[in-house]
């Protein structure tokens, strides 16, 4: 996703568009009722300059504009740039031999525990070299585009060791995305135990990791890390000058929501085995509870308790997790599919929490996540008169065509 080296974009007019919808307001994290706040224009345009926002409102107030390029909505509808704040996009090979022994009744678990899972990507990822990550990671990030990602956020931790580690980083920014560094992701085999590794990361990854990366990252779960160890990494990481985010609550609830919390952590994702204790807690904090309803469904677990976070008025948001294992899959429209058929949440809360409440999670919403003047002019047009199509059309090519920064960065068939 860069633009590096390019001219400003000119002035773009997306004219006669059937619908423009947004987050209303203007703050971030949207909870409770504003999170169901969605403002709609019908027969609208966009206008767009310099990679910005400058205008959205109805035909009839159209001016005359000087020198634009004109997109035709007719038929379209208008919608922020998607933003998906947690993925694992930075990967070699794939997982598809695993997958159909997972169909054939094998768990993710188990497979994790007998050295294949994760660890089976991290050999794949050493194995790319930074030229081959790099091109894989390109792919992956086309795919993206084509869902309607403007905005993606993509983790280390296919790498577990230093060189691998950066290389991904690396990869990850010149891919215009924004990179958290999940080192503590699982033990290398190389190393003995979860507790040699954290010194590993700490004494000689951490502060070229913190250089590179906006944020921290930890898988806290059974097999992996348990809360001392996550609490040592996060700490260091919140040291380095690092945001904090947690893999918390997918399989077992060992702590994570408590130690996001205390913490300050920007979000804690997953929450599959969350119970009523954690909601009302994470439901009283600042801190963002990142769904990934598409992983749930990939490994048949119980879908996250989006409706009692919503309800008890918590920050949510909405995310893919697109990785090789849990979730190869890249869509957050199928992401906000899932929401409204799995989750109880409406269009327009699931619209918020891929838009405003993504963007929040990664220090984005003053620029990201809403259509409105001063805004970044990342746009997704749908192929549908009505918005909600997005959550609607399940699994299908409801995204018509990308633009980002004020350019059209994809355009598909109708
Ligand atoms: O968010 N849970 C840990 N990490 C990823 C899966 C990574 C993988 O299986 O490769 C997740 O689901
Ligand atoms: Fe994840």
């Amino acid at each position: 996703m860069t633009t590096t080296g390019e001219e400003p974009p000119g002035a773009l007019l997306v004219r006669d568009l059937a619908q423009v919808a947004t987050p209303s307001g203007s703050t971030a994290p949207l909870r409770g009722a504003e999170l169901r706040a969605v403002e709609l224009l019908e027969d609208a345009y966009l206008l767009c300059d310099g990679g910005r926002i400058v205008e959205v409102g109805e035909m009839r107030q159209l001016r005359a504009a000087g020198e634009v390029e004109e997109v035709d909505g007719r038929g379209l509808s208008a919608i922020p740039g998607l933003v998906d704040c947690h993925t694992h996009a930075c990967f070699a090979g794939d997982r598809v031999e695993e997958f159909a022994l997972r169909s054939g009744g094998a768990s993710y678990e188990e497979l994790h525990a007998a050295g294949g899972g994760i660890l089976s990507t991290v050999r794949a990822t050493r194995a790319a070299g930074e030229r081959g990550l790099a091109i894989a990671l390109e792919r992956h990030v086309a795919w993206m585009l084509r869902a309607g990602t403007t905005t993606f956020e993509a983790k280390s931790g296919y790498g577990l060791d230093r060189e691998t580690e950066l290389v991904q980083l690396r990869a990850i920014r010149a891919a215009g995305g924004v990179a958290t560094w999940l080192g503590a992701h699982a033990v290398p085999p190389e190393l003995e135990d979860a507790d040699a590794y954290l010194d590993f990361l700490l004494d000689e990854v951490l502060e070229d990791a913190a250089a590179l990366a906006d944020a921290a990252d930890v898988f806290l779960e059974r097999g992996a890390f348990d809360a001392g160890q996550a609490r040592r990494y996060l700490e260091a990481c919140r040291g380095a000058g690092l945001d904090l985010r947690l893999h918390g609550d997918q399989f077992t609830e060992m702590g994570a929501i408590e130690l996001a919390i205390e913490l300050g952590a920007r979000s804690v994702d997953h929450l599959e085995a969350t119970g009523a204790d954690g909601v009302a807690a994470l439901a009283a904090s600042d801190v963002t509870g990142v769904l990934l309803p598409a992983s749930a469904l990939f490994l048949g677990r119980p879908m996250p308790p989006a409706r009692a976070l919503a309800d008890a008025g918590a920050s949510i948001a909405l995310a893919t997790d697109f990785n090789p294992g849990s979730a190869f899959c890249e869509s957050i429209p199928l992401v906000v599919s899932l929401a409204c058929t799995q989750l109880g949440l409406a269009p327009e809360e699931a619209l918020s929490a891929c838009t405003v409440n993504a963007a929040h999670v990664l220090r984005a919403a003053n620029r990201k996540g809403r259509l409105a003047a001063g805004f970044d002019a990342d746009v997704v047009l749908l192929a549908a008169d009505d918005w909600r199509h997005l959550a609607y059309h399940l699994g299908g090519q409801v995204v018509h065509t990308v633009i980002r920064g004020g350019r059209i960065a994809w355009n598909g068939p109708a």
